[in-house]
């Protein structure tokens, strides 16, 4: 049954400014993607808002577009890019140093990066211990500093005739904390922003300044940022879309894909240890126990969910889960990560699986944030604002409304994110259900 009528959406017409604090590896990496797909001198493979289809009706219409034939997505030549950092360092120093793109290629696209210079960043070292830089914004309080970002947001826009915008954060990961009661509501987080609250992160200062100018935020790191109930009431109010943490790139995806196979075939689990290194920045700031500990609640709450521990206790009671991330420099930006799962299967016969994945995290993470961005900005247009679970799909802790667990398997994920489209434009949502029996 074809639903009557899908949701209306503005087209998009104009320029999209995409704005990232933080521009480090993930942000030039994709950024300088963008540039090299424009120019045809490589491809933006990954991206599924660039090769992504879906299919509408039945398996025998033969009905298949392309996604972004389907409903209306920015394009890569409608986008412009801009950004804050805690160094001065324009992309295109920002890309070669951080080494994951070839110089021949960044050299080829310099006179773009060298562009787009970050704005002066809102930063804390309280929050991100291992790094410091001197591009920073000061101000009285914290209230003051939005005011700024938010100043920064609409001279963007109008310098760069942009249309619309979407925010990502690309940052550094801040240290582990709780919400706590001046994130409870709105109210008690303005009267926080005034009064300099030490609980007040500075990511939670760019989600402010970005929901207050209407702008869709999206948090690719694993520290709070939108997520806490203040965000939610200024994301409802200003009719805005907001969606995090932490983009779901190496292991944790192939996590999301394993253990649902496990789960599927009632393997049960006695163990999981997961261990990387890496040797990029942001290895260098995870080697901070208290930014390590974001990412580890982060990755760790997805076996918990996916194998409902409580529902198959025979199977999946007290498995240990274990991860560690080891910055190791000599491997830059290319991470390599090991996962050793202890399963056993019928009459509880052990079994062992290996996985070794040589993965380049900035490359994996790249599409990820042109996607969010992009179909962000589709959410803005197609009126969905507060939390956009049907992007979890690219998310390691994805962000739920209150009171509902999130949803980790990667397949499932994606079925809710193409159908989801579907909804908007009406069309029949695919369940994988054999109609045709009970016709
Ligand atoms: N690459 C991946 O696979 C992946 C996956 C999931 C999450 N992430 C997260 O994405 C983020 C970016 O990763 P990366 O590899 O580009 O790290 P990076 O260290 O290369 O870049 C982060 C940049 O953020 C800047 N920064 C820190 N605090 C800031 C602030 N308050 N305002 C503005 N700039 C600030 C830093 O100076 C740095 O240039 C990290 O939080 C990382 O954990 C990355």
């Amino acid at each position: 049954m074809a639903l009557k009528k899908g949701v209306e959406v503005q087209k998009a017409t104009g320029k999209l400014g995409i704005l990232l604090p933080g521009l480090g590896a993930v942000a030039t990496t994709f950024i300088a993607g963008v540039f090299a797909a424009r120019r045809g001198l490589q491809k933006p493979i990954g991206s599924m808002t660039e090769y992504g289809t879906i299919r509408l009706g039945k398996r025998t219409d033969g009905n298949t577009p392309r996604i972004r034939d389907y409903v209306s997505l920015a394009t890569l030549d409608d986008l412009c890019f801009g950004g804050w950092d805690i160094f001065p360092e324009n992309c295109f120093e920002a890309a070669t140093k951080a080494g994951v793109l070839e110089a021949a290629l960044l050299e080829q696209l310099k006179p773009e990066l060298s562009a787009i210079k970050p704005m002066a960043a809102v930063f804390e070292q309280a929050w991100v211990k291992k790094i410091t830089g001197p591009n920073v914004k000061k101000g009285k309080s914290k209230m003051e500093l939005a005011e700024q970002l938010m100043a920064d947001i609409q001279n963007f826009k109008r310098d760069n005739g942009c249309e619309r915008l979407s925010m990502v954060w690309c940052g550094s990961t801040e240290v582990y904390r709780q919400a706590t009661d001046v994130h409870s509501t709105l109210d008690k987080f303005e009267a926080g922003l005034r009064n300099n609250d030490e609980n007040i992160a500075p990511s939670q200062i760019y989600a402010y300044a970005a929901l207050k100018c209407g702008v869709p935020y999206t948090n690719g790191a694993p520290n709070l940022s939108v997520d806490f109930p203040a965000m939610q009431e200024l994301a409802r109010i200003t009719q805005t879309p907001i969606a995090g943490k932490d983009f779901k790139t190496g292991q944790t995806l192939l996590k999301t894909v394993l253990a649902p196979m496990l789960k599927a075939r009632l393997l049960g689990l006695e163990g999981w240890y997961s261990t990387n290194i890496l040797g990029n920045r942001d290895g260098e700031v995870l080697d901070d126990p208290e930014s390590f500990r974001s990412k580890e609640v982060s990755k760790l709450g997805v076996l918990e969910h996916i194998l409902q521990p409580d529902k198959y206790p025979d199977l999946y009671k007290d498995f240990t889960h274990v991860v560690r991330i080891n910055y190791y420099p000599p491997r830059g930006d290319n991470k390599e990560g090991w996962d050793n799962i202890d399963i056993r299967g019928w009459l509880g016969y052990p079994m062992q699986i290996k996985v070794n994945f040589l993965c380049r995290d900035s490359i994996l993470a790249a599409p990820i944030v042109l996607d969010l961005a992009l179909f962000m900005d589709f959410a803005k247009r197609a009126g969905m604002s507060g939390v956009q679970e049907w992007l979890s799909f690219y998310l390691k802790s994805p962000m739920t409304p209150a009171g509902l667990y999130p949803e980790h398997d990667l397949f499932i994920q994606l079925m809710k994110l193409k159908n989801t489209l579907r909804y908007t434009k009406g069309d029949e949502l695919i369940t994988h259900l054999g109609a045709e029996y009970y016709d």
